[in-house]
């Protein structure tokens, strides 16, 4: 159980430790919900991504969570940027994510955005519609991609696949080829193609296939319009375990796989080799990621049923609601202990779906104590939401025995101030 937590996780008397900082120190400190990320995992997975294929480059999928801190921890590492809103866009700039390292996604973007981002001069704008060589034109964007489906269905949950054939993402690739040609003549500078097949992926093989795809699709680019992409973005993709049972690629082993697929695949289609984009979001932060929630009733309610219940839930990680995504927990300062029940991990919202973790054995747990939720980095706070008027938690940043604080918890106030 402690391998999903993150590198820095260890049990010291029976109470889990994150960072050289105690959970309970930290609830006492923050308050709970609290999202602790580990600075030495993150900087471990960044550092794996740039030295796996240093001449790749690699920009954090800021969606997963989107951070002043955590995009400036990563710049820092030489790792750019991908955004897809305005906001995201303006939070990179803001953690002072060089402009050349930022590339801009979306597939509905405002001209708003389109404009802000021609006027950060961003490093690529990734064209995702008919419509948007003209409107990126207009807006004064310089460089783009040209998003395309290679119709790869990956095994991962359908709500987060985007490379199928159908998907609301990019274009089929005969109309993906047309918005070249037309791309060029807006005298845009059409740098590559973008691909992103979908997230939490625990196999390497789309990957491999996306990239022998894209070398064909570019061959036929070269015969159709006489061009060629100098960039490969493939996007993100590579999932992390949630529970004991999961198996996941290594970042090597995923990135190695695509790198080495790319040289290939162009050598064999006599293309000149582009420079290859990454995009991971999860695989980054995830792991590094572990909710403490303070531990309220406990209820057995049937000879089957024990629920024990958090002052979280739903509203800051609705994943197991969107994707039936299974999580593990640990009950943190008493980790320890003997089993005495397996219970339920409910939240605090008034729906029964609201539910964290299945099945979990546990010592029995008291009012008080600080239960923990490995592997929430992403996708979790990025996903929070105020239901029931719950304001969102706080997210501290701990390494080296000390804490900091990364984004400050919301209060009622907050929530009263946008009434009218
Ligand atoms: N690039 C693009 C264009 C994307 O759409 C995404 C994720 C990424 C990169 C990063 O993908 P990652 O490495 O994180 O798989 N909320 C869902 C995941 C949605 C992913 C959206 N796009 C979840 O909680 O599973």
């Amino acid at each position: 159980m402690i391998d999903l937590f993150p590198d820095s996780a260890a049990l010291d008397g029976g109470e889990l430790v994150v960072g050289g900082v105690r959970a309970s120190a930290l609830a006492d400190e923050f308050g709970t919900p609290l999202v602790v990320y580990c600075e030495q995992t993150l900087r471990a997975r960044a550092r794996a991504y740039r030295e796996t294929a240093p001449e790749a480059v690699t920009l954090y999928g800021s969606k997963a969570f989107p951070n002043a801190a955590l995009l400036s921890l990563f710049a820092e590492i030489g790792l750019g940027a991908d955004v897809s809103t305005l906001g995201e866009l303006e939070l990179a700039l803001r953690a002072g994510v060089p402009a050349e390292r930022i590339v801009v996604h979306g597939n509905n973007k405002s001209d708003e955005e389109l404009r802000r981002a021609a006027e950060a001069d961003v490093w690529l704008v990734v064209l995702d519609a008919a419509d948007e060589a003209e409107r990126a034109a207009a807006a004064g964007v310089a460089r783009v991609l040209v998003r395309v489906t290679p119709g790869i269905d990956p095994d991962t949950h359908d709500a987060i696949k985007t490379g199928h054939r159908g998907s609301k993402f990019g274009l089929p690739p005969d109309q993906a080829l047309r918005l070249v040609e037309q791309a060029r003549e807006l005298e845009l500078d059409v740098q590559g193609l973008h691909v992103h097949l979908g997230s939490q992926l625990l196999d390497v093989s789309p990957a491999r296939f996306s990239v022998d795809w894209l070398a064909g699709f570019a061959a036929e680019c070269r015969s159709e319009l006489g061009w060629t992409p100098a960039v490969i973005d493939v996007g993100g993709g590579l999932g992390i375990r949630y529970v004991s049972t999961d198996t996941a690629p290594s970042v090597h082993e995923f990135v190695r796989t695509i790198a080495d697929r790319l040289e290939r695949a162009w050598s064999l289609h006599a293309l000149p080799e582009p420079r290859l984009v990454l995009e991971p979001g999860r695989s980054l932060v995830g792991e590094a990621g572990v909710t403490l929630y303070g531990v309220g009733v406990v209820k057995h309610t049937s000879h089957t049923s024990a629920f024990v219940a958090v002052d979280g839930g739903m509203s800051d990680n609705p994943r197991p609601q969107l994707y039936e995504a299974s999580f593990a927990c640990l009950l943190a300062n008493r980790a320890e202990e003997a089993v005495a029940a397996v219970y339920t991990v409910c939240g605090k919202h008034c729906e029964s779906g609201d539910v964290l973790v299945e099945r979990a054995p546990l010592p029995e747990p008291r009012r008080g104590d600080v239960l923990a939720v490995p592997a929430t980095g992403a996708y979790t706070l990025a996903m929070a939401s105020n239901y029931n008027a719950v304001p969102r938690p706080a997210a501290v940043l701990v390494g080296d025995g000390s804490a900091r604080l990364i984004r400050r918890r919301e209060t009622v106030d907050d929530l009263l101030a946008l009434e009218s």
